[in-house]
């Protein structure tokens, strides 16, 4: 059942909107251009909590210099319309200037965590990540947040951060939504050409291989990371960045697949860089 939706830009008003909802709030924070992805957090949120708050804001301290934050892509009305219908409540869409004023200094870094795959791909990213979170964290005091498994690495630094700074919230980290095809939804799709989309559902194919053979009780970890780079690399169009397997829990590789693993990888498709993962075990 889809009703009204507020949207709140400054931290007053947030404040004041949030105080005014009874029982227990959800938090879904995203940077917008919103897709089935986002919607299935908001969905789950709408099912376990009384009252579901999502934020949209592009995060500009999580984007490396190169990256692509001017032309990340936007489109409010669109988001908005979405998540109406799926249930949410209220919307923040801080600007940069309210959560960056003039003099911000102060960060949240996760350590260890941080430093293979992504953090190690984009220097800075997972500091710039922690941070916003923190703060909306901070803003809204959720009792739960919800995060998507399309972002792993993400997923295990905000756990990370929650237990570490004693947030009183719980983390709930939802399965990755997929195209038809098998690939992750992601607002970064829309760079792809229609050759290179098509090309990108070899991801899903390296990794389902790879599963296969984890299945059959192939526990070898660089013969794992072999078989989806060989799948991608007769890909023309694609540009393997790396592929791990790693522990679930801590993400340092493995040798041996004993306990629960993360399959996963970075690709590049043109200038467009794609990730996608695989829970093992
Ligand atoms: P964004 O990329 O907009 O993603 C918002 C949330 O949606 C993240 O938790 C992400 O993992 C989840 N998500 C994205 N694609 C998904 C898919 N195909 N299936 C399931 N969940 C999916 O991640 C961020 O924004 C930012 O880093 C943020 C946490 C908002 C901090 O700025």
């Amino acid at each position: 059942m889809s009703q009204s939706l507020r949207t709140v830009v400054t931290m007053e008003e947030l404040f004041s909107a949030r105080n005014s909802l009874p029982g227990t709030v959800g938090l879904v924070p995203t940077m917008g251009y919103l897709h089935e992805g986002h919607i299935s957090l908001v969905r789950r949120a709408r099912a376990e909590c009384d009252h579901v708050v999502t934020s949209i804001f592009v995060n500009p301290t999580q984007f490396g210099p190169a990256e692509d934050l001017e032309k990340y892509p936007r489109d409010i009305e669109n988001d908005t319309r979405l998540l109406e219908n799926a249930g949410a409540e209220l919307v923040w869409t801080p600007t940069v200037k309210e959560m960056y004023p003039d003099n911000f200094q102060t960060w949240v870094e996760v350590e260890k965590l941080t430093k293979p795959l992504e953090g190690a791909m984009r220097p800075g990213h997972f500091r710039g990540v922690s941070t916003i979170v923190a703060k909306l964290f901070n803003a809204v005091r959720p009792d739960k947040a919800y995060f998507g498994q399309k972002d792993a690495q993400q997923a295990a630094v905000i756990r990370q951060m929650t237990r570490d700074l004693n947030y009183p919230i719980e983390i709930v980290v939802c399965p990755i939504i997929r195209e038809p095809d098998g690939l992750a939804m992601s607002s970064r799709n829309t760079y792809l050409d229609s050759k290179q989309r098509q090309a990108a559902i070899v991801l899903f194919r390296a990794l389902t291989q790879a599963r296969k053979s984890f299945e059959n009780g192939n526990r070898d970890a660089e013969s794992l990371r072999k078989i989806v780079k060989s799948v991608i690399e007769e890909e023309a169009l694609a540009q393997v960045q790396y592929v791990s397997c790693a522990d679930y829990d801590t993400l340092t590789e493995l040798d041996t697949i004993n306990r629960k693993a993360l399959l996963s990888l970075a690709v590049y498709f043109g200038k467009t860089r794609l990730i996608d993962n695989f829970i093992l075990g």
